[in-house]
């Protein structure tokens, strides 16, 4: 192309704007949660074994697709066939996914920005004489009130679009470059004074124990669908992000070492999230199977009982607002480099759009638990919830699988092997190709089969035909 296109400013640039993309709400919100409720250990290891054997190689592939054909998700698609092909349909289902993700992500970061200006206010102080079971209802009386109040609900959304918004619209170095480089090296240090505040607490062995020692009694085939499903959503793969990211990755860069970085990183920060938080919840003698509620309920109680909980909690809830705004930005601009790429878009106005459109579209979402005055929210989120369940459940393995498909079958061996030897990482090509060709597809078929029958589509189908 005749255009020139943007490039990151430097590898660790990349290397923090992508492990940016990838560490989000899903470690430090959902990951816990999830190891607790498949009963820890045994699901780690299985965790561990899907992040290498499907999420790494899928990675590398989207890098690669991404850094060869210089575009978009769509477009890179188009580029690669040299016309308009079916295969677009993998970077069409990318892009809608990365739309509809971005939507309802904003509203749980609002919440995060909500319990940042509780935190300041002092909500999470001890009041003297306080117990546990006082403390529980002090905040899930502060969560339900959120829940409960639409309007503060979309203030929260408003400004998190807003603040993804002012990143992306300063372009890919002067904007998500700059922010990763200051808001990545926070997030880990912040995380480390939670994780040593952990591994200093009573519960540490417990939580070690809890995380580390597998049962694999408690392992049923939902938990193993569950650790694939979400070492996918981990890695922010099949969203167009990683696409997007590796199209401004220059050709000195190894895509293997980038990749192995990114996704050590997101796994290190998963764990030290789960240190970080199980332990103290096993010292206030809680339950590691909240839930959802995990981080916006259970913590909150653990923090305010403990002194100087508050600025712990303060600390927390900034932690989870910075993983979750470098996750969003990923969203925002993958669908930013398709309106700019394929459409001619100025890079202001692609921004100003979507951010518009994705407030927009997170409305319902945020008003959903209202509407609807459920007493447990996070349980139920209706119109929430679907959406979740829609974008991870079928969106993401659909456009996972049909990549994973493309790379492995389908694109020339040879330009996928000069994309692995330009930065030095060639000899990584048999191992790669056989796991994306045999084993990505396979496991990523078997979560979209799984999926498809357990939510009954099968049947309506069948009931229409
Ligand atoms: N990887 C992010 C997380 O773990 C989620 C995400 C997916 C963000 C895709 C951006 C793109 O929270
Ligand atoms: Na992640």
């Amino acid at each position: 192309s005749s255009r020139s296109r943007a490039q990151w400013g430097s590898r660790i640039g990349f290397i923090l704007a992508a492990a940016g993309s990838a560490v989000g709400l899903g470690n430090i919100w959902k990951f816990p949660y999830i190891t607790g409720n498949n009963g820890g250990g045994a699901f780690v290891l299985v965790y561990l074994v899907c992040i290498a054997l499907v999420g790494l190689p899928i990675m590398i592939a989207e890098l690669m697709i991404g850094r060869h054909t210089r575009r978009d998700a769509v477009g890179a698609f188009i580029s690669l066939e040299g016309r308009r092909s079916p295969w677009q349909i993998a970077g069409w289902v990318s892009i809608l996914a990365a739309f509809v993700i971005l939507s309802y992500y904003s509203v749980v970061a609002g919440w995060t920005l909500d319990f940042i200006l509780r935190a300041l206010q002092g909500a999470f102080t001890t009041p003297l004489g306080t117990n546990t079971s006082q403390a529980a209802d002090h905040v899930s009386t502060l969560f339900q009130g959120l829940i409960d109040s639409g309007p503060r609900q979309l203030m929260w959304h408003f400004i998190f679009i807003s603040l993804c918004l002012g990143i992306v619209i300063g372009g890919v170095q002067k904007g998500i470059e700059r922010w990763s480089k200051i808001l990545m090296p926070i997030l880990l240090g912040l995380l480390v004074l939670l994780f040593v505040n952990g591994m200093l607490s009573d519960g540490a062995r417990q939580a070690l124990n809890f995380m580390f020692r597998p049962d694999f009694q408690k392992l049923n085939p939902g938990a193993v669908l569950e650790a694939l499903g979400h070492a996918f959503f981990t890695l922010s793969l099949g969203m167009a992000a990683m696409i997007t990211y590796g199209s401004y990755l220059s050709r000195q860069d190894s895509l293997f070492g980038s990749g192995l970085r990114i996704a050590l990183l997101d796994t290190g920060i998963a764990l030290m999230a789960g240190l970080a938080i199980f332990p103290i919840v096993f010292s206030a003698g809680m339950q590691p199977g909240a839930g959802p509620g995990l981080v916006f309920q259970t913590i909150p109680v653990v923090f305010s009982n403990l002194p100087g909980g508050n600025i712990l909690a303060l600390l927390f809830f900034l932690l989870l607002a910075f993983a979750a705004l470098t996750s969003a930005i990923s969203l925002l601009e993958s669908q930013v480099a398709y309106l700019i790429d394929e459409r001619g878009w100025g890079r202001k106005q692609a921004t100003a759009f979507l951010a518009i459109l994705a407030f927009v579209v997170g409305i319902p979402s945020a008003l959903s638990s209202n509407l609807l005055g459920h007493l447990t929210p996070i349980a139920d989120l209706g119109v929430f919830d679907s959406i979740d369940l829609i974008a991870s459940n079928y969106l993401l393995p659909v456009s996972g699988l049909l990549t994973a498909l493309y790379v492995g079958w389908f694109w020339s061996g040879q330009e996928e092997k000069e994309e692995l030897l330009a930065g030095g990482s060639g000899w990584i090509y048999p191992t790669w190709h056989f796991l994306i060709r045999f084993v990505a597809p396979v496991a990523v078929g078997v979560i979209l089969y799984s999926k498809i029958e357990e939510t009954g589509l099968f049947s309506f189908l069948g009931s229409i035909f």
